[in-house]
């Protein structure tokens, strides 16, 4: 993308807001086979796990701003944080290393699966300086270390970050505007940090779209909430009309979160969410993940099934869908022995098979 579309619709946003290109403009299509198994014709998704060719997801869209402001402000390193297996960390080790910052994560835990493990070899392959936590918290030493760093907050979730969304809705619009999508009476997406669902809310009432967006609440009440997304939302705002004079006043409603798919633990493996996997591979041959996207996708289907709902249905796929394997099938299982020793208990019992 030239420029986002956010500075085209809000011109003054471009001389106050950096930016730097990352991702292209994401389709939109039907779900026609899965669709017709859940007996309806009219379910469509938002490819988000293609933003970029090197690495999807929802990720890209929020980095390409916070990326930029960190290099408007000459901040080096980048330091983040994450679970273990955190999408959020590998897409800024990837994009980081590509833009030429020096990248720090700090990992708390998360239950130990074959992808945890690739990950923690990942973030080492892609250069991070890897720091372990038992549980979330930016280590303030590490911090000080580095006085000039620049500090994301987990997922990509501040008022920098969640433009990226707010922009993305304008893709939307777009794409409503051209004819290739309906309007969605509801979109279905994962809430993680709630960057994501924020920056939706705002996009759909600036860009005027008239749809209903549900976040399907995957990672524990204790760190994400309805009130933590308008808080999100308020801060955003303020950024926004600090730098323009036509950001409309906007009528913030509590917003509307499903917690029954979540399974009591981030990261967990449920049921339900295991079968929207499946589903979605079998029918439509698009990989999603267990933590977000398929327990997102289980309640969209459960929706879809209990309301009999044949009203355009959107699922915006905010995983990543690049296939990593060339850098996968670099990696040996023996190389965790050069993570920092933190991190060698993860590595007990071998759980991935490589080139697999
Ligand atoms: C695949 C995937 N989907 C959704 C989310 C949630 O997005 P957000 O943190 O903006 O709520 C994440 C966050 O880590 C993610 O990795």
């Amino acid at each position: 993308m030239k420029k986002p579309l956010l500075f085209e619709v809000y011109p003054n946003l471009e001389n106050s807001i950096a930016w730097l290109p990352l991702i292209k403009k994401t389709k939109v299509h039907k779900l026609e086979a899965l669709g017709d198994y859940l007996g309806t014709d009219n379910l469509w998704i938002k490819r988000d796990d293609q933003t970029t060719e090197f690495y999807g997801g929802n990720k890209p869209r929020k980095l390409e701003f916070l990326f930029a402001d960190a290099r408007r402000k000459n901040k080096d390193p980048v330091i983040t944080i994450g679970g273990l297996g955190s999408n959020h960390c590998l897409a800024t080790s990837i994009f980081g290393q590509k833009l030429g910052f020096k990248v720090a994560i700090i990992l708390f835990n998360q239950p130990l699966t074959p992808d945890v493990q690739k990950k923690l070899l990942l973030f080492q392959y892609f250069k991070a300086e890897m720091f372990y936590e038992e549980t979330i918290k930016a280590d303030q030493g590490l911090l000080k270390q580095y006085p000039n760093s620049y500090f994301i907050t987990g997922g990509g979730s501040d008022q920098v970050g969640i433009l990226g969304f707010v922009n993305a809705t304008f893709e939307l619009k777009n794409q409503i505007e051209q004819g290739e999508i309906p309007i969605p009476k509801i979109i279905f997406l994962a809430l993680g940090s709630g960057g994501t669902l924020a920056g939706l809310e705002i996009g759909i009432k600036l860009a005027n779209i008239d749809t209903k967006v549900i976040g399907v609440r995957v990672i524990d009440k204790s760190t994400t909430s309805p009130a933590l997304v308008k808080w999100l939302i308020k801060k955003t705002l303020k950024n926004l009309k600090m730098f323009s004079n036509k950001i409309p006043e906007i009528q913030i409603q509590k917003s509307v979160i499903i917690d029954d798919f979540y399974g009591g633990e981030y990261g967990k493996i449920t049921k339900e969410g295991l079968e929207a996997v499946q589903l979605m591979k079998k029918y439509e041959n698009i990989e999603l993940d267990t933590t977000y996207t398929g327990k997102t996708c289980a309640a969209m289907i459960d929706h879809i099934k209990k309301e009999k709902d044949k009203d355009p249905i959107l699922f915006w796929n905010t995983y990543n869908s690049v296939d990593l394997s060339q850098f996968v099938n670099k990696l040996k299982f023996e190389d965790y022995k050069s993570l920092p020793k933190d991190f060698h208990l993860f590595f007990k019992k071998r759980l991935f098979l490589l080139n697999k």
